[in-house]
């Protein structure tokens, strides 16, 4: 017994950590958010033990007795004391418990206007993420699809925006959820202060695949996160082999290029992810599958059936100019 117990605390314990919990921050927001989390556990706690000690206590009195029938009036006079203080109390743990919870929902709500703050814009799509790094002269300016690169220390400003319905963006290590609604834009501020990689994830449902709506995030150093801009600023590699360079042909003038761009190639679609540097990423298909020439090539193949609903048709190829596509965007490191 004594060990399932000590399992089950283990198991509640490790819970908390990971690289999809609120419970686990990693920034400034997320950690405001933890600090009112605890703050209701403690005051909640206490009532909780509190309650179910007086019940213990009336319980034990009334054991024996036959009928529910009232005591004498000085007792009830003690009673209506025990209850102003019970309500007393009460009162008291509501107002810390609505102070707290205000003060961080402000807090976390007004913008801070911070001039170095790193503009980025995320836009919202059934079912991907449009990410736009905003920073510095436009000539800076570069997108990439579904992962967010932040340096460590540095106020993200994050401009969020829907092309369809509405969803939520949602990094619980990093921050609570906001929503991306259509026709309006939302801001949110991230200050992220441990590194490592996180998950986001739509918190709104918004359609089909809803659930396969995720965001590779990572939170690297600085330097790192400056080298990583570098390397996005650039164009697309170009083909070093002779089936690469089918490959980028068959990219331009199959209907791939008519949703999705490559930055260097003749394709500069907006309906479907950027995907300049596609292989560089971690997973495909918005979090549906680990980043690999293989599932990249399932993907293709047949969206349908990976991802139920997913706005990309399939485009028929031969295998070898399946084999050839594949060969040139798994080259776009
Ligand atoms: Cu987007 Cu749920």
């Amino acid at each position: 017994m004594k060990r399932l117990a000590a399992v089950a605390v283990a198991l509640l314990l490790c819970g908390c950590e990971g690289m999809q919990s609120s419970l686990d921050p990693a920034g400034d927001q997320a950690g405001a958010i933890r600090g009112v989390f605890d703050l209701m556990m403690w005051v909640c706690g206490f009532m909780y033990l509190l309650v179910v000690g007086f019940l213990a206590w009336a319980l034990w009195r009334g054991r024996g007795r036959e009928s529910f029938e009232p005591e004498a009036t000085a007792h009830d006079r003690k009673l209506e004391g025990a209850l102003a203080v019970w309500a007393g109390i009460i009162v008291v743990g509501l107002t810390v418990l609505i102070t707290a919870s205000f003060f961080v929902d402000r807090s976390l709500a007004s913008t801070r206007n911070d001039p170095n703050a790193l503009a980025v814009k995320v836009t919202a799509y059934q079912w991907w993420w449009r990410v736009e790094y905003h920073d510095g002269s436009t000539d800076q300016w570069f997108e990439t699809a579904n992962e967010i690169r932040l340096p460590a220390g540095r106020t993200a400003r994050i401009q969020l925006a829907s092309n369809d319905v509405i969803h939520s963006f949602w990094i619980p290590n990093l921050s609570g959820k906001i929503d991306l609604i259509p026709g309006r834009t939302n801001w949110i501020d991230i200050t992220p202060r441990r590194e490592g990689p996180y998950r986001g994830q739509c918190a709104e449902f918004c359609g089909f695949q809803h659930a396969h709506m995720a965001l590779d995030v990572t939170v690297v150093s600085p330097a790192e996160f400056e080298a990583w801009r570098r390397r996005q600023l650039y164009e697309a590699r170009k083909p070093t082999t002779p089936e690469q360079a089918m490959g980028k042909a068959i990219f331009e003038n199959k209907p791939c290029a008519m949703c999705h761009r490559i930055d260097g190639a003749e394709a500069a679609g907006r309906t479907g992810p950027n995907l300049t540097h596609v292989a560089s990423r971690r997973t495909i298909a918005a979090g549906t599958l680990p980043y690999s020439r293989g599932a990249l090539a399932g993907w293709i193949a047949d969206p349908q059936a990976l991802k139920p609903g997913a706005r990309m048709p399939a485009v028929p190829l031969t295998p070898q100019e399946s084999n050839a596509l594949l060969a040139y965007l798994d080259s776009l490191k």
